[in-house]
């Protein structure tokens, strides 16, 4: 059975910077109290006219010229999303279509926060059994467009932007310790109250008649902090063990964690949890804020554009959101 690696990297921010500050203009809140309560300081906004897909097109760029290939050599392309650019079709085939393809299958996969690590696990699964030899995974969000700009208790938190690999099957005779390792994936919907954008047709949730909108009357994130808080913390303390196990290997094995930037407290948490010191986890949270599914893979690029991910190291990515959908990801890097 083949072993699935990483070959490219990419990652796309939207030019415009909206710091703190400048959220002091728009809400009742303050750089302090966001900084420390999140470890955010600037997150990216997509512009008027922009779309997920064309960040996710522009991430995909710099992916397939880092592996030193074109959209011609891909085989089936994913993009992770919560925010899509229409209900249908899918944003998946929309970045197909701007890349100049046509003919390989091309999907979107939702599952929040988690749509990066639960895509790499899908893409994983279906290369290992000989569906596919390269796979484009993009995570790419523009979760400015679904913020209530009026609650202070959410639009502080979240940001634009796009990050992907192109991943290879190779035979495992070649590279018998590279790629991804093992995934453990999770979700438990009795929990979705506590954090949701509800659908923005009128009667689309009945059982929930009070929707939070914003003022184009657009669903906009809804989220019972602390709870979400709480869970996230416990619960990827627990994955990123499971993940481990899993893959027969110890918390010293680790070199470098990927989590999800949500929050530096969840990640600090996660990273106590495998006495991991600084050094050994990959912060983005301060300039990105939450990115969503675009998290994981702009913290990947950040890391890996900075020089600081070598041959041979092993990667534990993890991920938690709405849902709640939760899960992780082992890999060892093989790219020089
Ligand atoms: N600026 C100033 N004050 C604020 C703000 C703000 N932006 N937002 C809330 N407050 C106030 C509240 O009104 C409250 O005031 P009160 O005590 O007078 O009532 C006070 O600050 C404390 O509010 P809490 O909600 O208790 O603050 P907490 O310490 O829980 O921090 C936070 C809130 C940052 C949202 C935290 O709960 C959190 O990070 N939760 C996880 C949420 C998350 O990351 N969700 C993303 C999706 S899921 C995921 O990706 C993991």
């Amino acid at each position: 059975m083949p072993r699935i690696h990483i070959i490219g990297v990419g990652g796309y921010l939207p030019e415009r910077v909206m710091t703190n500050k400048d959220l002091e203009a728009i809400v009742d809140t303050d750089d302090q109290w966001i900084f420390e309560r999140t470890g955010i300081r600037q997150r990216h906004i997509i512009s008027e006219g922009e779309h997920t897909s064309d960040l996710a097109a522009a991430a995909a760029r710099q992916a397939l010229d880092d592996a030193g290939l074109t959209i011609a050599d891909i085989d089936a392309l994913i993009v992770a999303t919560t925010t899509p650019d229409m209900i249908f079709p899918s944003t998946a085939s929309i970045v197909q279509s701007k890349l100049g393809a046509s003919g390989f299958p091309a999907w979107d996969i939702q599952a929040v926060c988690s749509g990066f690590v639960y895509g790499l696990a899908h893409a994983d699964a279906m290369m290992r059994g000989g569906m596919f030899r390269r796979v484009l995974l993009i995570g790419a969000e523009s979760m400015s467009r679904i913020m209530d700009w009026t609650d202070r208790s959410t639009c502080v938190l979240f940001g634009d932007g796009a990050g992907a690999v192109v991943l290879e099957a190779r035979d495992a005779g070649d590279e018998p310790q590279g790629g991804i390792i093992g995934s453990v994936l999770k979700a438990d919907g009795s929990y979705r109250p506590l954090l949701m954008a509800r659908h923005p047709h009128p009667g689309a949730s009945p059982d929930m008649p009070d929707m939070a909108v914003d003022a184009a009357g657009v669903a906009a994130v809804e989220m019972q902090g602390n709870e979400v808080f709480r869970n996230a913390v416990n619960k990827l303390g627990e994955v990123v063990g499971d993940v481990l196990a899993h893959c027969h290997m110890q918390p010293s094995d680790v070199d470098l964690l990927i989590p999800h930037q949500a929050n530096i407290r969840i990640i600090n948490a996660t990273a106590k949890k495998l006495k991991l010191g600084t050094e050994n986890i990959a912060i983005t949270v301060e300039k990105h804020a939450n990115t969503s599914a675009a998290s994981v893979p702009l913290a990947l690029n950040t890391y890996y554009r900075e020089g600081k991910i070598r041959k041979g190291q092993v990667l534990l990515l993890e991920a938690f959101g709405a849902g709640f959908v939760w899960g992780a990801n082992l890999l060892r890097w093989s790219k020089d």
